[in-house]
């Protein structure tokens, strides 16, 4: 069996790579590719060494959706029982901040799958897109919920009604990607990104990343205090001491993430 996802622990210190491999699919994301997309995540999560990971496509196709040939005869119980979201899930637990380097298109799933990312860095040529109205159905994994809160409901709602693409400087401009940058140089800008996010401390960054999440599904009183709890936690770690003894002694700080 060929792989479909290629993890490259080297992409800079700090950061695991991982690259949706399909191109002859514009990297439509099959059950195969989700599958090992979150074993790549999980081994990064467990690898200590990684800090940061960097979700990317190629320069084509970030991923033009899930893959509708594999969908296409299914009915709603095989969906059902496909349980694919069960591996959206475990994307979504991801403990490490991840980056999403999004060129060509992202669309459906594909955009789904980088909405899903902490962060995004896209290249002049990125597209963002829900057509799934297109071919009869809806977004299915987030598309409603995450685009409308990253965009607001007038730009959602057109999106997903009218299957149009966005360009990378309207998805800039609606606050749905970080930064648009040359495509000749995207994954470098992206990687550079994740190695600085890598270069923090690793509790501290795992525990802000669950804290700003929080705050997509809780009240404002409950999620200050789910970051309130957070921050206190942080001053039982080493790397609290190092960083604050570091700013006083005016050197640089040596994380260990204890
Ligand atoms: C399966 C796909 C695919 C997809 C492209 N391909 N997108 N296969 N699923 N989502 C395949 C094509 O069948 C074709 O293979 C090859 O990739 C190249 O695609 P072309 O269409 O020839 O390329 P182009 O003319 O450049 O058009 C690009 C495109 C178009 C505009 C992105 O491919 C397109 O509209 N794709 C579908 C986009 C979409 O509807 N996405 C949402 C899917 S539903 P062959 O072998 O035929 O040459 C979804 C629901 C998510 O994502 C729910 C949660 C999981």
């Amino acid at each position: 069996m060929e792989f479909t996802c290629i993890r490259n622990y080297t992409a800079a210190p700090g950061v695991g790579a991982v690259q949706i491999n399909r191109p002859a699919a514009l990297n439509a994301l099959n059950l195969q590719t989700m599958t090992e997309i979150v074993e790549a995540f999980a081994a990064c999560d467990a690898d200590s060494d990684i800090r940061c990971i960097l979700l990317h496509g190629n320069e084509k196709a970030f991923a033009a959706g899930a893959d509708v040939k594999e969908m296409s005869g299914a009915g709603a119980v095989e969906m059902l029982e496909r349980d694919q979201f069960a591996r959206w899930e475990r994307i979504r637990q991801t403990k490490k901040p991840v980056i999403a380097a999004v060129s060509g298109f992202a669309l459906g799933g594909g955009c789904e799958l980088a909405m899903l990312c902490d962060m995004i860095v896209a290249s002049e040529t990125a597209q963002f897109g829900q057509p799934e109205i297109n071919i009869g159905v809806m977004p299915g994994a987030g598309g409603t919920q995450r685009l409308t809160r990253a965009v607001g409901k007038a730009l959602a709602m057109e999106l997903v009604l009218t299957g149009r693409m966005l360009s990378a400087r309207e998805a800039l401009r609606a606050g749905l990607v970080n930064r648009v940058v040359p495509v000749e140089t995207y994954l470098y800008e992206a990687a550079a990104l994740a190695r600085e996010v890598a270069s923090k401390a690793p509790v501290a960054a795992r525990l802000a990343k669950e804290s700003v999440l929080k705050s997509f599904g809780t009240s404002l009183e409950s999620g200050l205090e789910f970051e309130r709890k957070n921050f206190y936690m942080l001053f039982a770690t080493d790397d609290q001491k190092e960083g604050m003894s570091a700013f006083v002694e005016k050197r640089k700080p040596k994380w260990t993430g204890k």
